[in-house]
């Protein structure tokens, strides 16, 4: 397969409803990068993944058609993406099995996820497993599978996932060094941290996020939602005419991951001449909601006809797996498993290994006589007899030939075959009393 020097994949789990957090951590930065020339982008919901977290159907079904529509609302041009569901591939499954086998227990013994439920259930003085499915367990090489399937060589992800990058990257090299027959099967992939994206801060100014409970609806509950979040923006009491100081303040610093450098020089020199903080929260919004307020009324239409992006995920799909399907049967070959009719030399070599055998053959001429010969598999004659009167005497000399082999040819009535030596004769016979 071709591999262009930017393939650039990532994928977000299928299990929350996008938040302002997702949206400029994750989907903005990915949909700019995308139209980076020069670049090949492999976005996937990571509804496989998602299985391991949640058990609720709806949920999942929910949060995978949300999250799909809000990057096709934020602008993903999936004619220049490939833009795909996990589930809808496979290969990526297939691949999860073939890379499980070479990896080493131990490693997934280290990895964070995991480490951190035994943890906390030896904190909680219960079984180091308890809870613990083989899904968890094993979801590094779900995501190895992910990334290695599509030969992607830049991984954008948060700090909390390099470890599974580096553990992609350690699984695809044992395998390159166990089946690669010296070549890189697998292109080796490296974790990427934007460090200039923003991580947003929540409501309450730590890290916005579904856990902590703080985080502002991206498109939810539409601008009266978003409002009602950002009034509920924790500030300091200064008031009205106050100096602020936008530096300990992470209303300003939402403001500054929306406005362009100006207009957070504007809104910074505001705050420090004592801006009401309601009069902060009103421009804010404004801010917010005046760049997401296009992509929400796509993302209401979209949520209205899922039909159209089941289509582009099919779209998608098509894309990924034209690339999966010719990978993954490469590999599959390189570990062994390939159809009987790509291997004519391997079974020739193992057929020869138990040669063919020659056969006596007894049959009547036109003249009335009984003759008998020897053939090779390939069908030269080996000897000749002479004719006889007899069909019975000349099943007497082919057992003798057989039982006894090239000891009694000096006495029995035939010639060799054109151009074959006593010697193939003896072995041909010797082959057959061995049978
Ligand atoms: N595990 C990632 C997360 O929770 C999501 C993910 C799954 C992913 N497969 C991936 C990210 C492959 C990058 C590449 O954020």
């Amino acid at each position: 397969m071709t591999r262009p020097s930017h393939r650039v994949l990532t994928g977000i789990t299928t299990t929350g409803t996008p938040h302002l957090g997702n949206y400029v951590g994750a989907i903005r930065p990915a949909i700019q990068a995308s139209l980076q020339p020069g670049t090949e982008s492999f976005f996937f919901l990571a509804d496989y993944h998602a299985l391991i977290k949640c058990d609720d159907p709806a949920r999942i079904e929910r949060s995978r058609l949300e999250i799909a529509a809000t990057w096709l609302a934020a602008g993903l041009d999936t004619s220049r993406v490939t833009f795909y569901r996990q589930s809808d591939i496979p290969e990526i499954p297939e691949l999860t099995w073939l890379l499980t086998c070479v990896t080493a227990k131990g490693l997934m013994n280290r990895a964070h996820a995991y480490k951190a439920s035994t943890d906390a259930n030896e904190a909680a003085g219960e079984e180091p497993d308890a809870g613990v499915t083989m899904g968890l367990f094993s979801y590094p090489i779900l995501m190895a599978a992910d990334i290695l399937m599509f030969n992607a060589n830049k991984v954008p992800v948060g700090r909390d996932q390099i470890q599974h990058i580096e553990m992609a990257r350690d699984v695809a090299q044992r395998f390159n060094h166990l089946f690669g027959k010296g070549r890189e099967l697998f292109v080796l992939p490296e974790a990427h941290i934007e460090e200039q994206v923003a991580t947003l801060p929540g409501l309450d100014g730590r890290k916005m996020s579904k856990s902590y409970d703080n985080t502002i609806p991206l498109f939810e509950g539409g601008a009266k939602g978003l409002k009602e979040a950002i009034a509920r923006i924790v500030t300091d009491s200064r008031l009205p005419g106050e100096p602020k100081d936008p530096d300990n303040s992470h209303l300003y610093t939402l403001y500054q991951a929306f406005a362009s450098a100006a207009d957070t020089a504007t809104f910074r020199a505001d705050l420090l001449a004592g801006l009401g903080w309601g009069d902060a929260k009103q421009r804010l919004f404004e801010l917010i909601d005046g760049q997401i307020a296009p992509m929400r009324e796509r993302y209401v239409e979209l949520m209205a006809k899922p039909e159209l992006i089941e289509a582009a995920l099919q779209e998608g799909a098509a894309k990924a797996r034209a690339q999966a399907m010719p990978f993954l049967a490469e590999l599959r070959a390189s570990v062994g498993l390939r159809s009987f009719q790509a291997i004519p030399q391997a079974a020739a070599k193992v057929e020869s290994a138990k040669p063919q055998l020659p056969v006596f053959k007894q049959y009547r001429e036109q003249d009335g006589r009984f003759y008998f010969k020897l053939s090779a598999h390939d069908g030269r004659v080996l000897l000749q007899s002479r004719g006889f009167e007899q069909g019975k005497e000349a099943g007497q000399w082919v057992g003798k030939l057989k039982q006894t082999g090239a000891s009694v040819l000096a006495e029995a009535p035939v010639s060799l075959g054109e151009g074959v030596s006593q010697d193939e004769v003896a072995q041909a016979l010797a082959a057959l009393a061995a049978e």
